[in-house]
């Protein structure tokens, strides 16, 4: 088993990533507490049973699968079940499924009842390898993406690698998009492997070491104030496309795969990362005009004092942070 430890001002807590850790689940849960298991309704119901049966006292919620599902709508609705329920202060909720469980969810516990614990079980590479760490937790309104959020950690990160033997080829993919953008912003080495291995063979080390780039951004600036804003790389292009499509054309890795091209200065940088994209069967252009994308832009929350910040990699390994060269 291989674990990190996240340094945060609210709370540090632990990841720990094993091949099959869910057969063992019930070691990781403290037996003591009520647990709300909160899922989508189309992750392999073979998980849910295994976390179900990992805790003795538990309360099940499913919600419909996808972006949509990360909404004021279903916010409510949840909210609303565990009043019904009377799930109190001491209960933890848990975040068993993709991203969109964990920001919904994370969210959730953020603010019911002034904050409740929680844990996130994530079974999608995206939210292996990104979301279920670093506390960043939202949900999105009909005028853009994650504009509804807060900071707040899990207890802890309960990651097994083997659950992703279940997810399509296109959701493995979707994963990949923010593995190769690790690899650009801050591993060159970690980019090559990615280019010349078999991820999937050796899944563990590939989780585990984009993790330990993800902790050295947001353990040195967890307000996303400066450096964490390096982890954005592609995401200011690539949440415009989303929102421009209405989260309906493209998953959130294959914008990012589209945001990442468009942001690059470098000829040479985009033909690098393009390949690589391309061997992970991912988007590398869109033929949407950038001033249809204005107003999503212009809503980014990276956005500050009227200047828009842009991250570049002018080469692979490293990133620099450049203010207003694309303001619309
Ligand atoms: N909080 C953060 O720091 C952060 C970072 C990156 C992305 N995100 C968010 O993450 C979300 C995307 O997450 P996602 O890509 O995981 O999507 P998702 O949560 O919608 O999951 C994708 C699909 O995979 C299914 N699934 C989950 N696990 C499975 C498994 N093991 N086998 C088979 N099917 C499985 C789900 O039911 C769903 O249909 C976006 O909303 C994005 O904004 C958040």
């Amino acid at each position: 088993m291989k674990s990190l430890d996240i340094k945060s001002s609210i709370h540090s807590y632990s990841v720990y990533i094993e091949n099959h850790l869910l057969d063992h689940l019930k070691e990781h849960l403290d037996q003591n507490l009520f647990y709300v298991i909160i899922s989508d309704d189309n992750i392999p119901f073979v998980y849910i049973d295994k976390v179900k049966k990992a805790c003795e006292n538990h309360l099940l919620i499913l919600f419909p699968e996808g972006e949509k599902s990360k909404s004021i709508e279903e916010f409510s609705r949840i909210v609303n079940l565990l009043l019904e329920k009377s799930i109190r202060k001491d209960a933890c909720l848990i975040a068993l499924g993709g991203g969109v469980t964990g920001d919904l969810v994370g969210f959730i516990a953020s603010v019911y009842l002034r904050g409740v614990p929680y844990i996130q079980i994530p079974t999608t590479l995206l939210s292996q390898i990104d979301s279920s760490v670093g506390g960043k937790v939202a949900i999105n309104t009909e005028k853009g993406k994650n504009v509804i959020g807060s900071i707040y950690p899990p207890q802890k990160v309960l990651i097994d690698p083997s659950t992703l033997e279940t997810l399509s080829e296109r959701q493995f993919s979707n994963g990949m998009g923010e593995m190769i953008k690790y690899g650009m912003i801050a591993d060159k080495n970690f980019f090559e492997r990615i280019k010349s291995e078999d991820v999937h063979k050796n899944i563990e080390y590939f989780v585990f070491h984009s993790l330990e780039i993800k902790k050295q951004f947001i353990e040195q600036d967890e307000f996303d104030n400066g450096l964490r804003q390096s982890l954005n790389f592609g995401h200011t292009f690539g949440h415009a496309i989303e929102s421009y499509y209405k989260y309906n054309k493209y998953l959130h890795g294959e914008a990012v795969a589209i945001g990442m091209v468009m942001v690059l200065s470098k000829a040479e940088v985009r033909k690098q990362l393009i390949e690589v994209l391309k061997k992970y069967n991912l988007p590398t252009d869109d033929n949407v005009h950038l001033g249809e994308l204005k107003d999503y832009i212009n809503r980014d929350k990276k956005n500050r004092n009227q200047l828009l910040k842009i991250v570049d990699v002018l080469e692979i390994g490293s990133c620099v942070i450049t203010k207003s060269q694309f303001q619309l």
